[in-house]
Formats: C-alpha cells, structure tokens, sequence
C-alpha cells in the first residue's frame, strides 16, 4: 500500500519503539479498572475463584481481540473511522463494516467524559491523604468525606477540568513529544507507586490473610453474574473494542510482531490488576474491614485503613498518585481517536483537535458532575424498565461499558476473523501455521460467543 493511504505510517510520525508502543498500550489498559475496580469485584464475587475465571477470559476473550484491533488499525494507518473505510475497500467487504470507527470514535469521546470526573477524585484524594484528614477518623467521618465531595458539584466540576486540562496537555504534543514521553515517564512511576504499596501492605497488613482471599479458588462463592462480570471487566481493562487500540496501532510500526506485543499488554495489565490487590486487602483485612465493600471501597475502606495505620497518610498519598497515574495513561488513549478523526476529517491542526475535542468532552462530562448532586434524581431514560432509576452518568457507562464496547469487540473478532482476506493474515499478527489456526479458531468461533453472551446477559 502507498503512503498516502496510511498517512500515519510516516517514518518520523511512528512510536519511536516497540517498547513505546506497550507502554501506552499498557497505560491505556491499567487504568481505574485495575485500581478500582478490579479489587473491588474481586471482593464482592469472593476472591480466588473470580480470579481464575478472571484470568481465563483475559486470554481468550480478551487477547484475541486486542491483536486483532491493533493489526486492523496498523493495517489502516489512519484515524479508527477512515482506517475501516480503507479497509473495507481493500478487503472488499460490506461497507456496514465501518460502523466499527464511528463506534470507536464516539464512545471514546463518552467514556472520557466521564472518565475524566472519577479522575478528578484521585486528585482530590491526594490532597486529603497528604492533609493527614484520614489520620484517625471513623467510618462515619471517612463516609462523610467521600459523600461531601459527591454532593458539592463546584469542587468536583474544577477537578473534572484540572484532570481533562492534563489530557488535553498530553494529547495535543503528539505522538512522541507528547503521548510517548507522557507514558515513558508516568509508566516506570506506576511500577514504582504499586510495588512501593505492595511492599507497605506486605509489612503492615495481613499479607497472608490477603494472598489466600485471592488465590485460594471456593467455587461455591461464584455465581453466573460473577461469571459475566469476570468477562466483562476482561474487555474493559485491556481498553478493547472502542478504537482506542486501533487508533494507537495506527503508529505501529511494521517491524513490531503484534501477537507477542499484545501478550506483553495482557501480562501487565493484569499484573497490575492482580498487584493492586495485593496492596489493598492486607490493609482491609489487618483493620477487621469489608473486602465486599463495592465501589466504596478505595474511597472510603482504604482511607479507613489508612487512617488507622502508621504510615498511612504517606502510603495513602502514595496510593491516590497511583491511581492518578493510572487514569491519566488510559484518558489520553481515549482522546486520541477523537483527536485523530477531528484532524483527518475536519483538516484542524493537532492542537486545536484535542483542544476543540477535550473541549467537548469536558462540557458532556459536566451531566455526570451533577448526576451525584443536583441532577441525582434525574433519569432521563427512567421510562424504559431496564433503565430506571439511572442517572446521566449511569447511562453514559451503562452505554459504553455494556453495549458500545462489547459490540465494538464483537465486530472487530468477526470483522478480523470473518470478513477479512486470509492472505497475509498470519504475518499482519506475527503468527505462524498450527499457532495461528489455533488463534483463527478461538477470534472466529470462542471469543465472539463469550462477548455474545455476556452482552446478551447484560441487556436482560
Ligand atoms: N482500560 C482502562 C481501565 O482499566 C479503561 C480504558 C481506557 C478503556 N481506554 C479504554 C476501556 C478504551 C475501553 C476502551 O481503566
């Protein structure tokens, strides 16, 4: 294919390694998923045997999919939208196809909106951890906290644009001087944050008590929900089926063997997702605390612990730089397909792309501002019973997370699996003969039935 078809597979345009590349792969994937959520899910479905399940549907599910996205975009060389045009023409396939980009393009613009917001807590929670305001406080004192912030749509609307300022900071630099350096520096510091907590939690909590919650399977604590949100969250944290992942392998360059890149991505995301709990339930556990907590429990339980413990306003500050580090790598992910389309399609520099964009998405972002306050009893959508009852922000996540993303997967393993030429399939991935039929196999047949599944589950 020329250039011109590709226009980001210039040379001094591309990630400047293969080390680059997963690095902000694997900063996009390790995000709020793994700091917060993880852990938490974890700890409501019982602990080892989530996990196992967990681990299975990353490799199958998840995996196959994240290869197939970064081929496609690699393939294209362009922004998510104008990458499925090309390559439905070059494929000769259905041009329906395409709604693959504009799916990408979209619910990463919504995802970000509200992203963003939940990041501005981990700014928030780093100023309270450093105040030392944990240091002895009850539960109710700690809750309290967490439902002032909530309810004050002032405090967490300028969080919500200090964090999207940042992204769009990052963003609008470009590829290397901007997304590359953002991650090459905030990555290694990641590492170094969670291996800093794993080994406080390994000192002062109950290491043991934690390392058999989540590695000894008890079977009868999992159920068919937990099952499915096993294999949701698998498609959530390797940021796949939203674009984001062909967006950033538009940049890849030739040489980079995606199957092996991929699995790279995989390791280390759940590495960080596995690390991240063992940093947060020794401490749980050595306060007599509730590993089932739910969403709270980041923000309230672990702010208990902290606060009981000796060391905990600095392990605490420790612990919120992390999970803002983690949530600034994947927000400039989710930008960038925007960035991408808006200066393809529209013909504006860079800069005023992600200016315009995060723009944009700040302003959406305000609906899920006030979904926790003045809006909390507005349900736009209340009138279709499965959507009662949910906020603006409940139904931007309920949209992105259980259908945009998973349709997006699930086009994207039958796009790659089905409808694409064979020939030269196995080298786009970087496999060869009885590895690649055994990849072909689980893309076009296993994987498109567990996410089938899940969002059949998910809507009813
Ligand atoms: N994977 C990120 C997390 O775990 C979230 C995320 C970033 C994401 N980019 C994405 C999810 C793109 C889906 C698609 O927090």
């Amino acid at each position: 294919m020329s250039q011109n078809t590709q226009p980001h597979q210039q040379a001094n345009n591309l990630w400047s390694s293969k080390l680059a590349f997963t690095l902000a792969a694997a900063g996009s994937a390790v995000g709020l998923g793994n700091i917060w959520k993880f852990p938490y899910i974890t700890g409501e479905n019982g602990g080892g045997a989530f996990v196992l399940i967990y681990l299975a549907c990353i490799f199958l599910i998840g995996v196959p999919v994240l290869v197939a996205e970064t081929m496609i975009g690699r393939k294209g060389g362009q922004s998510p939208v104008a990458t499925m045009r090309t390559l439905t023409r070059s494929e000769g396939t259905s041009r329906g196809w395409q709604a693959i980009g504009w799916n990408g393009v979209i619910a990463s613009f919504l995802v970000l909106s509200f992203y963003a917001v939940i990041g501005g807590w981990a700014l928030v929670y780093i100023g309270k951890a450093a105040l030392g305001l944990f240091t002895g406080a009850d539960a109710e004192v700690i809750g309290g906290q967490f439902g002032n912030l909530l309810a004050n749509p002032w405090e967490l609307l300028l969080w919500h644009s200090v964090f999207m300022a940042i992204v769009v900071f990052i963003v609008s630099r470009g590829i290397r001087s901007g997304l590359e350096k953002a991650v090459n520096l905030l990555m290694p510091l990641l590492f170094l944050l969670l291996i800093a907590m794993v080994f406080y939690a390994m000192t002062s909590g109950s290491f043991g008590q934690a390392v058999s919650f989540m590695f000894s399977p008890d079977f009868s604590k999992l159920t068919t929900a937990g099952v499915l949100t096993a294999l949701g969250h698998a498609a959530f944290t390797l940021s796949i089926g939203i674009g984001v992942l062909m967006a950033y392998g538009s940049y890849l360059p030739k040489s980079v063997n995606i199957a092996k890149t991929a699995m790279t991505i995989a390791v280390l995301d759940t590495g960080v997702a596995l690390l991240a709990g063992l940093a947060i339930f020794p401490l749980v556990f050595a306060n007599n605390l509730e590993p089932g907590a739910g969403p709270g429990l980041i923000f309230v339980t672990l702010p208990l612990a902290f606060g009981q413990m000796s060391g905990g306003a600095l392990f605490g500050t420790v612990f919120f730089a992390l999970l803002l580090v983690a949530a600034i790598t994947s927000a400039i992910s989710m930008l960038e397909p925007v960035v991408e389309w808006l200066e393809e399609h529209k013909g504006i520099s860079r800069v005023k792309s992600a200016i315009g964009g995060g723009f944009a998405i700040w302003f959406i972002g305000i609906g899920t501002v006030l979904s926790f306050n003045i809006w909390g009893d507005v349900h736009p959508l209340g009138f279709i019973s499965f959507l009662e009852g949910k906020t603006v922000f409940d139904l931007l996540d309920f949209l992105v997370s259980n259908l945009m993303m998973p349709l997006g997967g699930l086009a994207i393993a039958l796009f790659a699996g089905w409808a694409m030429k064979r020939e030269g399939l196995a080298s786009d991935i970087g496999l060869k003969g009885g590895s690649f039929r055994a990849f072909m196999f689980v893309l076009r047949f296993v994987t498109p039935a567990g996410i089938g599944i899940v969002f059949l589950y998910n809507l009813v």
